[in-house]
């Protein structure tokens, strides 16, 4: 992290606490970098300091921007949301895979609230909207023998890039608020909301699943439709049927067999390309 990308502390709140269910904020420090790596890890470097819990690190630009499985985020200056937020959750370690579903619902809860829009949900963590990525969240959490383990919920959303700041390998299946809607919303509205959403997620995590459970039900694209699974064995062609309780996707593979993933490499037919 370089110190003089630094642009400004916000001491959040004054917008979003204004309608805050509960007096005070889990956010401390809302930090904003004009150009960092990743805010995913810029904020497990202040976890391995004990200092992450309660902090947001938002960038304008991303040098270094990362998704699942090692992939790229493309994180081009001005044009997209691009933020971290860490907390401390207070449940097993087990609950914690859920997270990602969570935090996908509270995304499209913050979209839809500022863009009069919902994205759809590509389990378990791509944000959708005319069939093509909108936007990923990338969840890591930091365990250490002294301190509370801490979950970085990383959020990147495309707002206003066209096809040009995609480039060729990503304009077929990316796409930005200002493509799909003709305006790109006002970053700070949307970092608020978002901010206040998920601070509604923390604060109803893990006993308020039935809520965020229900809604992701209703927003999964993948659900009902063909999928192809990849993973080192090769690929699996089935149907996508459900979603379990702990927010698996229920699988029925071709020989009629079922199974429950909780991770994977999914393909959903009839999105980014998969025909
Ligand atoms: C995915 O598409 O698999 C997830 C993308 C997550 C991107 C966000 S942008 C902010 C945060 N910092 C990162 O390096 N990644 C996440």
């Amino acid at each position: 992290m370089k110190n003089e990308n630094f642009r400004q502390r916000i001491s959040f709140g004054q917008d979003a606490r204004a309608s805050c269910p509960a007096a005070g904020s889990v956010w401390r420090e809302v930090l904003w970098y004009d150009t960092i790596d990743s805010t995913n890890d810029a904020l497990k470097r202040r976890a391995a300091q004990g200092m992450a819990a309660g902090t947001v690190i938002v960038a304008d630009c991303q040098t270094g921007g990362r998704g699942r499985r090692g992939r790229t985020f493309c994180s081009p200056a001005g044009k997209g949301l691009y933020l971290s937020a860490a907390f401390s959750p207070r449940c097993a370690v087990s609950e914690l895979s859920a997270v990602t579903a969570w935090a996908a619902v509270a995304v499209c809860n913050a979209v839809e609230t500022v863009c009069g829009v919902r994205p759809c949900i590509k389990w378990p963590n791509d944000l959708v909207l005319n069939g093509k990525k909108l936007g990923g969240i990338l969840t890591e959490s930091v365990f250490s023998e002294t301190m509370e383990p801490i979950v970085i919920l990383g959020i990147g959303l495309n707002l206003s890039q066209n096809e040009a700041d995609f480039g060729p390998e990503l304009c077929g299946t990316a796409v930005s608020l200002l493509q799909a809607l003709g305006a790109a919303p006002d970053r700070k509205t949307l970092l608020n909301a978002v901010l206040w959403e998920l601070e509604c997620l923390f604060r109803a995590f893990p006993e308020g699943r039935g809520d965020y459970l229900a809604l992701f039900r209703r927003d999964c694209v993948t659900v009902g439709g063909a999928i192809r699974v990849q993973s080192a064995e090769g690929a699996r062609i089935g149907n996508a049927v459900g979603i379990s309780d702990s927010f698996a996707l229920r699988v029925r593979w071709e020989d009629g067999t079922t199974e429950e993933l909780s991770t994977g490499e999914v393909s959903v037919r009839g999105l980014y390309g998969y025909l």
